[in-house]
């Protein structure tokens, strides 16, 4: 494991009492050891089939790697038509292992497509994705676990009609890819009436834990990303994650301190990188911490109504934004920070400029400054008393981002475990699916319908 974990600022001795001491970890050291036991026998299984995504087999890379081949030489642009964890999994790893202005780059510094994740159909951006892709060399990975999503369907319903109207259906057909859950769903139907070249999801992996299955590999793939480094990085966390020690397994050691902060009303989780490259881990973090975590009911039934709001931040872009609040605000939040121990680049501040003032700038780099700012921004919170840890990489690489996304997995499953909760269902977001369905008269949610019609209406407090 390359990732490092300092908790300090978790801990009694640095904030006060609003942190936890060894007590606290002998105190609980029953329900650790069974939500570490609830997960680790659950593994492959059921909803965590996402735990064996880092042994996907040689076959099936070196397919995904062919695919990914052609379309890394051959395509312009590759749009990913997809929402939630079908977005943003491939988004954030793109984000954080290809240049910062990617699509920017001309074809031969870029090396590969232009990338564009779609996941909202606000028209506007659909048409403005129309005006800079260029049809005669664009592909489209359409991914949808459920292969129902209305999101996607309207995507790929534009795109499929516009190809074949503007390449003849033949070529249409070989610029459709599609990732969903093979034997299931509409879109399976289709790609499999028409003969798309199809990925699976695998039936017990769901989207916000799929990023590691063809959800995210076929787009590293065209972008030229080791994803068998990747696999090996979220392999060696795996290994991290299965000791049963508290202290030397990072996911179950912040999962259960998350946990704690919750029983001491802390609500909201920030996760702030410090790397703009990391900036969208923050968004798979939000999305993966809030859905899971944010429930009803646990498992006997009861009602809990859990979670932490997930937060996204950027530092340094936000400590002119929120972290006043983090400091002065109330004490209701942990802060993760993400640091980066070796930029790709080092940019130096000038230093033959003749403004004194600037002295304690000058000579320095770029990297000292936001290294610097990380540091102070933690020591900023630990003076006010308030909760925070720092997960760092030494780098950003295919093999520590692998790292990172299955640190994030097994944390949320552990603190689901704590929580006592289904930690791999989503019933608030099914509901608006089938609510939407219902509302564009799909056949078969004709009683949902019935349901909407009989909600009160407030018409009375429009203004
Ligand atoms: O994590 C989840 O299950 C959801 O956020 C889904 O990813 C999202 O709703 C999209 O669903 P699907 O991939 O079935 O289109």
């Amino acid at each position: 494991m390359k990732l490092k974990f300092d908790y300090n600022n978790m801990m009694a001795d640095a904030v006060g009492k609003e942190g936890f001491s060894e007590a606290d970890f002998a105190g609980d050291a029953a329900a650790i050891e069974a939500a570490f036991s609830d997960v680790m026998e659950k593994r492959g299984k059921g909803w965590q089939e996402w735990c064996d995504l880092p042994y996907r087999d040689d076959a099936s890379l070196n397919d995904i790697e062919q695919l990914g081949g052609q379309l890394k030489e051959n395509a312009g642009s590759l749009v990913v038509f997809g929402i939630g964890g079908s977005a943003l999994g491939p988004l954030c790893v793109a984000y954080a292992l290809t240049h910062l202005h990617h699509n920017e780059l001309d074809r031969g510094a870029r090396k590969a497509p232009k990338l564009y994740v779609e996941d909202n159909v606000d028209p506007e951006r659909m048409r403005a994705l129309l005006d800079v892709i260029e049809l005669k060399d664009a592909y489209f990975n359409v991914v949808t676990k459920s292969g129902e999503t209305s999101e996607t369907l309207s995507q790929f319903l534009i795109l499929y009609d516009l190809l074949k109207k503007k390449l003849g259906k033949a070529e249409a057909k070989k610029r459709i890819i599609v990732t969903t859950t093979v034997g299931k769903g509409t879109l399976y139907n289709i790609a499999k009436a028409e003969g798309f070249k199809t990925y699976g999801v695998g039936p017990g992996v769901g989207g916000r834990f799929s990023v590691l299955s063809p959800v995210g590999l076929v787009t590293f793939a065209a972008l030229g990303i080791d994803i068998r480094a990747m696999l090996s990085g979220a392999k060696s966390m795996a290994e991290a994650c299965a000791n049963g020690d508290v202290k030397k397994n990072p996911a179950l050691l912040t999962g259960f301190l998350q946990y704690k902060a919750m029983g001491k009303g802390k609500n909201i989780s920030v996760m702030m990188p410090y790397a703009d490259g990391l900036k969208f881990m923050a968004d798979f973090y939000c999305q993966l911490w809030g859905e899971s975590l944010g429930k009803a009911k646990n498992k006997r039934g009861e009602s809990v109504y859990v979670g932490q709001t997930p937060v996204k931040a950027l530092g340094v872009t936000d400590q002119h934004s929120q972290v006043q609040l983090y400091t002065e605000g109330p004490f209701d939040k942990v802060v993760t920070f993400l640091a980066v121990e070796a930029f790709r680049d080092t940019v130096v501040i000038t230093d033959d400029s003749e403004v004194d003032a600037c002295d304690f700038l000058k000579g320095r780099t770029m990297n000292e400054l936001i290294d610097a700012e990380r540091r102070a921004t933690e020591y900023a919170l630990k003076k006010a008393g308030r909760l925070n840890f720092t997960v760092t990489l030494p780098a950003v690489t295919a093999e520590t981002v692998g790292e990172l996304l299955m640190y994030f997995m097994y944390e949320t499953a552990f603190a689901g475990a704590l929580l006592g909760i289904d930690t791999f269902d989503q019933p608030g977001v099914e509901e608006g699916k089938k609510a939407t369905f219902a509302m564009l008269g799909r056949a078969g949610y004709e009683e949902k319908m019935r349901e909407i019609e009989r909600s009160p209406k407030l018409a009375k407090y429009l203004i």
